[in-house]
């Protein structure tokens, strides 16, 4: 038995899959960050990577993100946000990632004076090289901190407009309780009218009800965590019928006491309920692994998920991406060659 688990795990990580869920600036490791404040003369707070390390240790998303905002200071340059994205694109590709759909927060770099014209060629630099040494396929989500005013969300909007071709969505993250879906409506559709898809972190640290308001109120397509949906029975009825897929990241909540510990994730619960979930590292840097490190601890948590379970999340990233449609089904194939090469049932 214990072998049998053993190989399914193997087969996760071996498995062609699709990151949605994870923040650029949330994948600088201590060791860049040291790296980077040196090259440009910033002094941290923290004596040695080690010790940064060590600070890590979170009671609820704000003080995680008092951290991680703190952190973004030692991105400077055009060669640090490059950097910062092919570091996490080889770690993606280790993790056998085959699409990966990033958030970056440009209001955290804007307000310190560095611009689209600084972060945009770096990342973007990082993004064709993933494409062509690691056949790796990324596109970039604009996320604006929800903590800020809706006016800051659209004029930040309007400063990328010279970069719109470059991302694919936007999306909406940092402190939830306080600063509900409704405060966005205009921005939404500003973006909507844009051409640009939507989603929307909800339902992390907030109700159900800013679920519902984002899918309702701002016409989010995709819900990044959403987790606090199973408070309310009629709209997880609602996510299985319409097929919205939660990006959910277990690592994550665990770190941030969103759940005491991974036995008490309900992924499971939203996936048997017909959700449409999968699996993401969020702030892989800060929260302890990469998206295989998120399949590992949750399997290893949850002996009730089975190789049926593992395959479902794997397509579900892959199904909910914003790739076009022919890219996705070849990734799908991809995928139940690998689990049939496995001997594995995919329900
Ligand atoms: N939630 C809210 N804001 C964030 C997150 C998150 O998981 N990660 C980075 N900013
Ligand atoms: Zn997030």
């Amino acid at each position: 038995m214990a072998s049998q688990r053993l190989a399914l795990l193997d087969a996760v990580c071996a498995a062609p899959k699709a990151e949605l869920h994870v923040h650029i600036e949330g994948t600088l490791e201590p060791e860049l960050a040291f790296a980077l404040a040196r090259r440009n003369g910033v002094t941290l707070r923290w004596r040695s990577s080690a010790e940064l390390r060590a600070a890590y240790a979170f009671d609820s998303l704000q003080s995680f993100l008092d951290l991680y905002y703190a952190g973004c200071d030692v991105l400077r340059t055009e060669q640090d946000f490059f950097d910062l994205a092919w570091a996490y694109f080889q770690r993606a590709a280790s993790d056998r990632v085959v699409r990966a759909e990033v958030f970056f927060d440009p209001q955290s770099h804007t307000a310190r004076g560095v611009g689209f014209d600084v972060f945009m060629p770096g990342l973007l630099r990082a993004v064709a090289r993933a494409q062509q040494q690691l056949g790796l396929s990324a596109a970039y989500i604009l996320c604006l901190l929800r903590h800020l005013s809706e006016d800051d969300g659209i004029a930040t909007l309007q400063a990328a407009q010279p970069w719109a071709q470059h991302f694919i969505g936007l999306g909406l993250d940092s402190s939830e309780r306080g600063n509900p879906p409704e405060k966005f409506a205009r921005l939404y559709a500003q973006a909507r009218a844009q051409g640009l898809r939507l989603v929307a972190h909800a339902g992390e640290e907030g109700p159900a009800a800013y679920v519902r308001d984002a899918l309702d109120l701002l016409g989010a397509e995709r819900i990044d965590h959403g987790v606090h949906a199973a408070d309310d029975p009629a709209l997880v009825r609602r996510l299985a019928g319409q097929g919205i897929a939660l990006t959910v990241c277990p690592l994550s909540n665990v770190k941030l006491c969103v759940f005491p510990d991974m036995a008490a994730h309900n992924l499971p619960a939203l996936l048997h309920a017909g959700v449409k979930v999968m699996v993401n590292s969020d702030d892989p840097a800060y929260f302890g692994g990469y998206v295989n490190a998120n399949y590992q601890a949750l399997l290893a948590a949850h002996p009730e998920l089975d190789s049926a379970d593992a395959y479902r999340l794997l397509r579900n990233s892959l199904e909910a991406s914003f790739a076009p449609a022919g890219r996705i089904a070849a990734w799908v194939g991809k995928l139940d060659a690998h689990w049939r090469a496995q001997g594995l049932d995919a329900g």
